[in-house]
C-alpha cells in the first residue's frame, strides 16, 4: 500500500502528530510524509492512502495546505482512500463566549481539508478529526499523540 500524509505547520505540533500518524502506518506499506509547501500535486499519484493535515488558523487550514489541494486535477484522487486532521485549540475550555460561538459556526481545518478531498474523487477512509494544543504554539497535549495513532489505526 503506498500511503502520502502531507502536512502544514507554523511551530512543529501539526508536524510531530503528522509523523506519528506516518510512523504508525508504517507497518502497512510505503510511507511518505511531506510538508505541503515542499510537495508537489504528482506526490498524490497513484497513492492508496492520502492524509492532510493542517494547523487551525483562523478556522481554516494554513495557505500552503489549501493551495496544494486546489492545485489538484478535478477527481484526481479517484481510487484513493483519504482522511484529514488539524491541530487546534481546546475552544471547550476557553472563558470567551465569542471565541466559542465562532469555532462552533466556523469549524477548523480538518472538516473543510476532508471536503476538499472527497471533492477531488477521494473516497473518505474515516471522519475528520482534530488535535489539541495546549496554546498558540504548542505543546501538543497529553495524550493527542497517542490519539493520534489509534485515528490512524482506523485508516
Ligand atoms: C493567527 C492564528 C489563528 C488561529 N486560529 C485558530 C482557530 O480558529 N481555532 C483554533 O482552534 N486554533 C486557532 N489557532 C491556534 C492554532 O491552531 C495552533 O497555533 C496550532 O494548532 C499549532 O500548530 P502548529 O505548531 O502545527 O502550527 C490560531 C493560531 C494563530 C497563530
Amino acid at each position: 500500500m503506498k500511503i502520502l500524509v502531507v502536512f502544514d505547520s507554523v511551530w512543529g505540533n501539526t508536524e510531530k502528530i503528522a509523523k506519528a500518524i506516518g510512523t504508525a502506518l508504517e507497518p502497512r506499506g510505503e510511507v511518505k510524509v511531506v510538508k505541503a509547501d515542499a510537495a508537489k500535486p504528482a506526490d498524490f499519484g497513484e497513492k492508496d492512502l492520502i492524509i492532510v493535515g493542517s494547523a487551525t488558523q483562523k478556522f481554516n487550514a494554513l495557505p500552503a495546505v489549501k493551495k496544494l489541494l486546489a492545485s489538484l486535477p478535478a477527481g484526481s484522487l479517484k481510487g484513493a482512500k483519504v482522511a484529514a486532521f488539524d491541530t487546534r485549540l481546546p475552544v471547550a475550555e476557553a472563558k470567551s463566549r465569542v471565541l466559542k460561538f465562532m469555532a462552533k459556526n466556523f469549524g477548523y481545518a480538518a472538516e473543510k481539508l476532508g471536503k476538499t478531498l472527497v471533492a477531488k474523487g477521494g473516497e473518505q477512509a474515516v471522519a475528520p478529526e482534530g488535535f489539541f494544543v495546549g496554546g498558540t504554539e504548542g505543546p501538543v497535549k497529553d495524550g493527542e499523540l497517542e490519539r493520534a495513532v489509534s485515528w490512524a489505526g482506523k485508516l
